[in-house]
């Protein structure tokens, strides 16, 4: 059986933390007063932090010091940690457990690669730390997705060759990223908005282990 890097990004495919993020970048919004829409916030996915606050910032017409923006970027977080502590293992989304461990068990490399600064703590919280063997995250980039830094340093991890390595992404911003690094590129969502993806489910219970096979042996 040949040996394959899966990368997984977080928000969106492994846990539904998006809400989370989308609730605390409304609330800052609400401060511009702005009224910052579900549909504006999927521009949101997959841009780092800073990244999201220069988007936000725009959308408001809103000019801030930089005083103001770290100040906001550090109020934004603390929001979302408070959501995150509440959080427990109910909210890693449907048949995550069931592909982590069929990709084990045929012996597979399992690595994260996520824009969030936050990625260690919330897997801990999951239980889900240990099902990955190499974890990179926002605090290890210096270029967000689109840039396909964050899967390349992932496949590194590994040591598996970027055409041998699959990625599963729910944001537009993370789908080009793994195709900037020659890789597959998995959409978990709507095909619509991941119409630039090799493939696109809607979840991972649509996910055959037939296909997950079939790609171990590509
Ligand atoms: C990505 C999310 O995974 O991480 C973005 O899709 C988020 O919405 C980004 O802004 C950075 O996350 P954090 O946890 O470092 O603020
Ligand atoms: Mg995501």
């Amino acid at each position: 059986m040949k040996k394959k890097a899966f990368l997984f990004d977080l928000d969106g495919v492994i846990v539904d933390t998006a809400k989370f993020h989308y609730l605390a970048w409304r609330n800052l919004a609400k401060e511009m007063n702005f009224d910052f829409t579900e549909e504006q916030n999927e521009l949101f996915k997959g841009v780092s932090r800073v990244q999201s606050l220069e988007i936000l910032l725009d959308l408001a017409s809103y000019e801030a010091t930089q005083e103001q923006k770290e100040r906001w970027l550090i109020q934004k977080n603390e929001e979302y940690l408070k959501y995150i502590e509440a959080m427990d293992d109910s909210e890693i989304l449907p048949d995550v457990v069931r592909v982590l461990n069929f990709l084990h068990e045929k012996n597979q490399g399992v690595a994260l690669g996520s824009a969030s600064k936050n990625a260690r703590p919330i897997l801990t919280k999951l239980n889900l730390i240990q099902k990955f063997e190499a974890i990179v995250d926002g605090n290890d980039v210096t270029a967000a997705k689109p840039d396909p830094e964050v899967f390349l340093k992932g496949g590194e991890a590994l040591k598996i060759e970027r055409t041998d390595c699959i990625v599963f992404e729910d944001s537009i911003a993370g789908v080009q990223a793994a195709n900037a690094a020659g890789m597959v590129s998995i959409g978990i969502g709507e095909k619509d908005v991941l119409h630039e993806a090799d493939y696109v489910f809607a979840d991972f219970k649509e996910m055959s282990e037939a296909f997950l096979a079939s790609l171990i042996e590509a």
